[in-house]
């Protein structure tokens, strides 16, 4: 069976990320700080005949993110996928807001994305096989004047559009999920239907979809696809022209260095 760790899966998105892997046949860590919440996930996903382990931590904390990372690392249990979802949004004002609630924000949001993808990475490499999800948000192409959830969004998106670029090869995928307003009871959502509004069970089943695609980035919902399309285009562009430009550096270099090669052993032979 293989293994996936959910953060956040006390509730919400994480909830229907473990419940949809159960169902997929994976076996489960779940992490998030309210163990009640975790304990009725974990049911939830036994019934699919699937083992279910509930790890409480707080992830802003440096010594419970501790435990997840060695969870992550050991290599006697391969955690095949890693589902970065835990996130929290500090809605305040930037100048009103408590400075240790940002710092919190800030642990939560791209200190446990980067250290568990850390504790996760080397041992999926080893294996060459591995996935890890990043939760990001449709906020992170938004600037919404002194909220710092969008920025902490938005270095998910970069982090893993640079560690995308790093792994071709490996037998390691990384993906950044970007979500528009969901239905997961954190927000007051519209009773009537809403294309703004997106189903978290159909959130997770495209980003799983373009997962198996190969693709960096995940864009559900037809209207915030077409805004990331088109944002993202210029990106597309300069990255095809950067890729092309490191072909044509290394054919020079190799050139150069049949050259040197050819001369040196005709050195060799005078
Ligand atoms: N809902 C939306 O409209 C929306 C849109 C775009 C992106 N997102 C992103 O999607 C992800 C899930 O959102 P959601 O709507 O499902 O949110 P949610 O219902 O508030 O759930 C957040 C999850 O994160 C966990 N969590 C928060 N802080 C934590 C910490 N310090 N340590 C460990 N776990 C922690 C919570 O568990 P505990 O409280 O039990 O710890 C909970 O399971 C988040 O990354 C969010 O930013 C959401």
């Amino acid at each position: 069976m293989p293994t996936a760790l959910v953060t956040g899966a006390s509730r919400g998105l994480g909830a229907v990320f473990a419940e949809r892997l159960a169902r997929d046949g994976f076996d489960l860590v779940l992490v998030a700080r309210d163990r009640i919440g975790l304990e009725h996930t974990a049911a939830a996903v036994r019934g699919n005949g699937v083992t279910a382990e509930v790890l409480v931590a707080d992830l802003a904390d440096p010594t419970a993110r501790a435990t997840v990372e060695h969870r992550l690392a050991d290599a006697s249990r391969p955690v095949d996928v890693l589902v970065n979802n835990a996130g929290v949004e500090n809605g305040n004002a930037f100048i009103q807001a408590d400075l240790r609630d940002l710092q919190k924000q800030i642990d939560t949001n791209i200190t446990a994305v980067m250290s568990l993808t850390h504790a996760a990475l080397r041992g999926m490499i080893a294996r060459a096989n591995g996935s890890v999800i990043n939760v990001a948000s449709f906020a992170g192409y938004l600037s919404s004047p002194g909220n710092t959830y969008a920025s902490t969004k938005a270095w998910v998106l970069a982090f893993t559009d640079t560690m995308a670029a790093s792994l071709p090869g490996t037998g390691v995928s990384m993906i950044a999920l970007c979500p528009g307003r969901m239905r997961t009871g954190k927000h007051d959502a519209p009773k009537t239907p809403s294309p703004l509004w997106l189903k978290p069970a159909a959130v997770v089943d495209q980003c799983l979809r373009d997962l198996a695609r190969g693709r960096s980035l995940c864009t559900p919902g037809v209207v915030y696809r077409t805004v990331v399309g088109a944002l993202e285009m210029p990106r597309r562009t300069l990255r095809g022209l950067a890729r092309l430009a490191g072909r044509g550096r290394a054919q020079r270099r190799g050139r150069a260095g049949r050259t040197h090669a050819r001369s040196a052993a005709d050195r060799i032979a005078a």
